[in-house]
């Protein structure tokens, strides 16, 4: 079993097991760890964002890919709702558990 370090902005890292055959967002999950994910796990919003610290990672397929380039994600960003971790793994949240109070709407 693998072992994931989710890092926030925010808050406190939270590590949690993975595995290369459950999402890393359903792994967060299961531990209890937040990560915004609008789409319920659907690669359509976004909001699940993570950059990639370090590990190594399941590779990205086609749906994963276009949402990527139509949220002009960095090379360095998978969705944690497709990503598998490989081996232990460190990534951290893009975006914040909630938009800011506020905040402009801004497309994701
Ligand atoms: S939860 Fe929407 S793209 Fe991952």
């Amino acid at each position: 079993m693998a072992r994931a370090r989710l890092s926030y902005a925010d808050r406190a890292d939270v590590v949690f097991e993975a595995s290369p055959v459950v999402s890393l967002l359903v792994a967060a999950q299961r531990a209890g760890a937040p990560l915004r994910h609008d789409c319920g796990g659907k690669a359509l919003c976004g909001t699940c964002r993570v950059r990639v610290d370090s590990g190594s990672f399941s590779p990205i397929l086609g749906r994963e890919r276009a949402r990527l380039d139509a949220v002009g994600a960095g090379s360095e960003e998978r969705l944690a709702c497709q990503a598998r971790a490989g081996s232990d793994v460190e990534i951290t949240a893009i975006l914040p558990l909630s938009p800011a109070r506020g905040a402009a709407a801004r497309p994701e």
